[in-house]
């Protein structure tokens, strides 16, 4: 099954959005497989961008990437990539799509609020470099409904 990278970005926490920004990939009907939270090192934000380490907006990125935690998640689901790229919209947050997350919660080019994959090549790349192997979760999103505890189960008869 394709997967894809999501990064929340500084802007994306501190606006306190991260949930309506995972609440619309879940309802997409994409799955969740891994996530978490850190504070980046500059030397991992410069990595992670080096593709555009020659271009303008490289510096504001790096140093807007660094004012702040980060949420990284991989998600699974048919055309994880493109899906997911088309509920984020396009880069400058002013000229997205209506009603793409960049158009309702993002600023500008810079603070974008999030960051998703652009390829499935590039999804491989993002994943291994955020997580290991060990970290992404190989579950069934139906397995819950078989365990109901026997207090709760006696209760309900
Ligand atoms: P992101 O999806 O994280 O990938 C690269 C980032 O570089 C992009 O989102 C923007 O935050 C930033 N970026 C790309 N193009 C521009 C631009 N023309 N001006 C400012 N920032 C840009």
């Amino acid at each position: 099954m394709e997967k894809t990278c999501l990064v929340i970005k500084p802007d994306g926490i501190g606006k306190k959005v991260a949930g309506k920004i995972i609440d619309r990939l879940e309802t997409d009907g994409l799955k969740l497989i891994a996530m978490k939270m850190f504070r980046p090192a500059r030397p991992l934000v410069e990595n992670f961008y080096s593709i555009h380490k020659d271009r303008d907006f490289f510096v504001p990125l790096v140093e807007f990437i660094l004012t702040g935690p980060l949420i990284v998640s991989v998600w699974e689901g048919e055309n994880a990539v493109r899906r997911v790229r088309k509920i984020i919209g396009s880069t400058h947050s002013k000229s997205a799509e209506p009603g793409t997350l960049r158009k309702l919660y993002g600023t500008d080019g810079t603070r974008n609020l999030v960051h998703a994959a652009d390829s499935v090549e590039n999804a491989v790349r993002e994943i291994e470099f955020f997580f290991s192997m060990s970290e992404l979760i190989n579950y069934d999103e139906h397995d819950w409904e078989l365990a109901v505890p026997s207090e709760l189960y006696r209760k309900q008869k």
